[in-house]
């Protein structure tokens, strides 16, 4: 497995392996590597005749320099899950590299950035503004110097898949986005970097997001088509754990993300975000 620093070097070596006509997979991440991540490598790996994995804690997608800073970095241990999930190469560029030096006051800072207008404004994109306009930016320069043909994505970050989708189509972008399904815990908790920061308790509480996510596609599936009253159900559900304190509850149309009242044939996905103690979660399930 190759580690790769520049963008230089990766665009020459992911060149080579198209020349050679190899079929390139992409596992975009931010590192801190757990299980729902290497179901991602897992597909590429399956899927492609090379992949690469990037590891980038991308500045520009972060609200808090306080988040960012606490933002854990385990690159060797990373490396050595991503080459026994059989890694092709890692990319791991700097943020000069990357941004033309933004942070550290450099001479040419880069000044093209990329937004979803509409999606990338609503439910996470509500309380944490240039969120989105951070994670399209970044995916866009990555997937132009990785060029793969594929790139895999979670389901866990709904709302994230729907904008770099969006984004694919309305830019001509010539890669196929491949959705990979969210990767719990046993008592339901999606996998997240962030799960690590909750305290016992926390943790025990957290469960409670895929259990009212569960409420609602039981509802649903038992005639319910009122997403006020689901809403309302998977709330109540929620509220009644003191440690979560939850931002919002949704039910929305599955591609365009817009609010839904009544449910028809058309897919609908349901979203929940709340802070746990200090740790922002979200989860979702198609109702
Ligand atoms: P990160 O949070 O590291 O996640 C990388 C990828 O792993 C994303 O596609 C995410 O949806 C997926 N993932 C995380 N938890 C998962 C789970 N429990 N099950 C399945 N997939 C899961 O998302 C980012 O990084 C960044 O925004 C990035 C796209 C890399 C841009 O900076």
């Amino acid at each position: 497995m190759r580690i790769v620093d520049t963008p230089e070097a990766m665009q020459l070596l992911s060149r080579s392996w198209r020349h050679d006509e190899q079929l390139v997979g992409f596992v975009p991440t931010m590192g801190a590597l757990h299980d729902g991540h290497l179901s991602l490598a897992r597909a590429a790996r399956e899927q492609c005749d090379r992949f690469v994995a990037s590891i980038f804690v991308n500045p520009l997608q972060f609200e808090a320099r306080e988040d960012l800073e606490k933002y854990e970095r385990p690159f060797d241990r990373d490396c050595r899950l991503l080459r026994e999930a059989g890694c092709d190469a890692v990319f791991a560029p700097s943020v000069e590299a990357m941004y033309g030096a933004r942070t550290t006051g450099s001479a040419r800072p880069a000044r093209t950035f990329v937004e979803v207008e509409g999606l990338g404004g609503v439910l996470e994109g509500k309380t944490r503004p240039g969120h989105f306009r951070g994670v399209a930016t970044i995916v866009t320069k990555l997937f132009s110097i990785v060029g793969p043909r594929r790139a895999y994505f979670g389901e866990k970050d709904y709302q994230q898949l729907k904008v770099i989708e969006q984004m694919v189509r309305d830019l001509f972008l010539d890669v196929e986005i491949v959705p990979c399904p969210t990767v719990r815990e046993e008592d339901g908790l999606a996998l997240s970097t962030r799960n690590t920061r909750l305290t016992q308790d926390e943790r025990k509480a957290a469960a409670v997001l895929s259990r009212a996510l569960h409420e609602g596609v039981a509802l649903t599936r038992g005639g319910e088509r009122n997403a006020a009253r689901l809403i309302e159900s998977m709330r109540a559900l929620c509220e009644a754990q003191p440690l979560v304190d939850v931002q919002y509850v949704a039910v929305v149309d599955s591609e365009t993300l817009a609010p839904i009242t009544e449910l028809d044939d058309r897919p609908v996905r349901a979203l929940v975000a709340a802070s746990v103690g200090d740790t922002h979660l979200i989860d979702n399930m198609a109702l």
